[in-house]
């Protein structure tokens, strides 16, 4: 773990947000600094960062951004910056409803400010909050880390897709937490990590990660998932989350249901990692997740190069897809493990 570079850390220096550029991996180690709100809105929208806790701390600091770009020193222009940047950074990306989570946390702290608060306090006040939100998300993951290990036996075979990890988040991830905990421990997990088509979070982040932290990783095509289940070497899938609706369905990285179902099917617990920043209790089921769609030629070719199929070939590429509640053995928060029925379990654990 501890040979994983941050995904994303402030430079006050700059000012900065220095990006790992996660479209590069697994070939290139690159950093981006990022010193406009527009570079960080296209960062968000081309998977640079990617995972939904990672987004949102990435907008939490695309608005400290926004401020520092923004001209003028009235509370006029400082507001009318500050709202325009945050439209803008709403709409990145519509599934992870932790974007929507940070950038509410900004908006709270810059209302409180006074209508007198100058330009370096009303930056003062966005940098730290942006900063406790980073320290916090690095908090919330040890403990998911921790209270995923108590559900996994040392030894075991744990599957898992797209990429929850470190990268995805401030640090240790949600869904590889407890992997990479364990590993530290000595837990010696046998980990299967789908591929994750169309664009192989799993084969490029996933293994990389798990790789770099020294964890036993097997890469297979997602479509291998069941004949390894059916060999009995799956004893739970664990995966994050980009929303949990009221009713305790999840959405996350398309193949997820699949993979539900399946697990299902064979008797194998099916976990779902969410910092309680990933539960939406005002969407009230699934279908009210809105998903987004992305560009037909993710399908059609291989980043752009290769094309796997005609370049005029009709293509559905939904982002995300919803696994109902029904299909989730639990929900591991930082708060504690959750269970059916999760409608109460999700309220109790947001509202106490
Ligand atoms: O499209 P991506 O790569 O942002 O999708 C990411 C996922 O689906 C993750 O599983 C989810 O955001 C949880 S990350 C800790």
């Amino acid at each position: 773990m501890s040979t994983l570079p941050p995904s994303l850390r402030w430079d006050p220096a700059g000012p900065a947000l220095v990006l790992l550029d996660q479209t590069k991996l697994p070939g290139q180690e690159v950093f981006l600094t990022l010193t406009d709100p527009a570079e960080v809105i296209e960062a968000i929208k081309a998977l640079r960062v990617r995972g939904a806790p990672a987004i949102g701390l990435a907008a939490a600091w695309g608005l400290v951004l926004a401020v520092h770009r923004t001209p003028g020193a009235d509370r006029q222009s400082l507001d009318n910056g500050f709202a325009s940047w945050y439209a803008l950074l709403l709409e990145s990306r519509p599934t992870a409803v932790n974007l929507r989570w940070a950038l509410e946390r900004q908006a709270s702290v810059w209302k409180a400010l006074s209508p007198s608060a100058s330009r370096a306090v009303s930056l003062q006040t966005l940098t730290a909050e942006a900063a406790r939100l980073h320290a916090e998300d690095e908090a919330v993951c040890l403990q998911l880390g921790e209270n995923g290990l108590t559900l996994l036996k040392a030894g075991s075979g744990v599957l898992t897709h797209c990429n929850a990890g470190a990268i995805a988040t401030a640090r240790w991830g949600t869904a590889l937490a407890p992997l990479h905990l364990g590993q530290e421990r000595g837990f010696d997990f046998k980990v299967w990590v789908d591929e994750t088509r169309p664009l192989l979070q799993g084969a490029r982040l996933t293994a990389w990660e798990l790789g770099r932290s020294g964890v036993d990783a097997t890469l297979i095509c997602d479509n291998m998932a069941a004949s390894v289940m059916a060999a009995g070497k799956v004893n739970a899938v664990v995966v994050g989350c980009d929303r949990v609706a009221a009713n305790g369905d999840v959405a996350n990285k398309i193949g997820t249901l699949g993979l539900a179902v399946l697990a299902q099917h064979f008797g194998i617990p099916f976990y779902v990692f969410a910092p309680t920043s990933t539960l939406d209790l005002t969407t009230a089921n699934g279908g009210a997740i809105p998903i987004e769609e992305r560009k037909a030629t993710e399908v059609t070719s291989l980043f752009g190069s290769a094309p796997t199929a005609p370049a005029d070939t009709k293509v559905f590429n939904p982002a995300f897809d919803v696994t109902p509640a029904a299909l989730v053995t639990a929900i591991v928060t930082e708060k504690g493990i959750l269970r059916a029925p999760y409608e109460t379990a999700l309220r109790q654990v947001l509202l106490g």
